[in-house]
């Protein structure tokens, strides 16, 4: 549900991380190197949306759609992956940053799988910062997933089809306890949503970036920011009852 305050700041931040592989390309290097310094730029960009005071942070690291790439490309960054989510559960807990994962989890490689579910489970106490892997994640499988399990739980008597409404089925998406995301940003100058969050984004304010997502930092960060706080959402209203501050 959109928060209608003024806040300056977006509560929940989605990236669609976009370019490693052009980075790659236009350096000679192979496409894996540009996965490799995507990673550090997670690492940075993580950082710094703590600093800025974002409390939920959205990444799009693997969609349904990306297993059709080369299998070396695919095995590269589920190792990526792994390597990535050892390093990085010391400082979830250091920083107290809850990670969690939308998408389906299940056909992910079951090495991956075991240290998904490790971080999440020792990092499920935190709730200021909130850290979520878009993993085989897409919006149109979650829909499917979601519409499944409202049928079955009216099948089961625990939903009553009179009663199907956005906000019961909203409680069926990978994201049922996440507040929806204020702002999307997609670097490497794609003008996409690529099958992500299309659900929820429905009221985001969206800024895409020439920058390829190695490059994203903290300053790009900011930029995206202060773009965002000079858009003026309006929910379906006017100017003028923004202005008078009707809810
Ligand atoms: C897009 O670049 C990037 C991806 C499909 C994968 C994103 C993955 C990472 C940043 C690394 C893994 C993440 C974590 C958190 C460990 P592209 O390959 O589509 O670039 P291109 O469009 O230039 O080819």
């Amino acid at each position: 549900m959109p928060s209608h305050g003024h806040a300056k700041i977006p509560q929940h931040v989605a990236i669609i991380m976009d370019g490693n592989g052009r980075w790659a390309k236009q350096r000679g290097l192979p496409r894996l190197e540009g996965h490799r310094r995507g990673v550090e730029a997670v690492r940075t960009t993580m950082n710094a949306a703590r600093e800025l005071g974002i409390r939920y942070i959205t990444l799009y690291a693997f969609s349904v759609e990306n297993w059709k790439r080369p299998q070396e490309e695919v095995g590269g960054l589920m190792g990526l992956l792994e390597l990535y989510l050892k390093k990085e559960l010391s400082t979830f807990v250091r920083d107290g940053v809850r990670f969690r994962t939308i998408g389906r989890i299940d056909d992910m490689p079951a090495g991956v799988r075991r240290l998904l579910r490790e971080t999440e489970a020792a990092t499920k106490h935190f709730t200021e910062w909130n850290f979520i892997l878009a993993l085989n994640y897409g919006a149109q499988t979650e829909a499917a997933d979601a519409a499944r399990a409202y049928a079955a739980a009216v099948r089961d008597g625990q939903e009553k089809l009179e009663d199907a409404s956005w906000e019961r089925f909203h409680r069926y998406l990978y994201t049922a306890d996440l507040p929806d995301p204020d702002l999307l940003i997609r670097t490497s100058g794609e003008l996409r949503i690529s099958n992500f969050l299309l659900l929820q984004l429905a009221y985001a304010e969206m800024v895409f970036t020439p920058t390829l997502w190695p490059d994203f930092g903290k300053a790009e960060l900011k930029a995206a920011i202060d773009e965002y706080a000079k858009r003026e959402r309006r929910y379906g209203r006017t100017t003028e009852q923004i202005k008078a501050g009707t809810k």
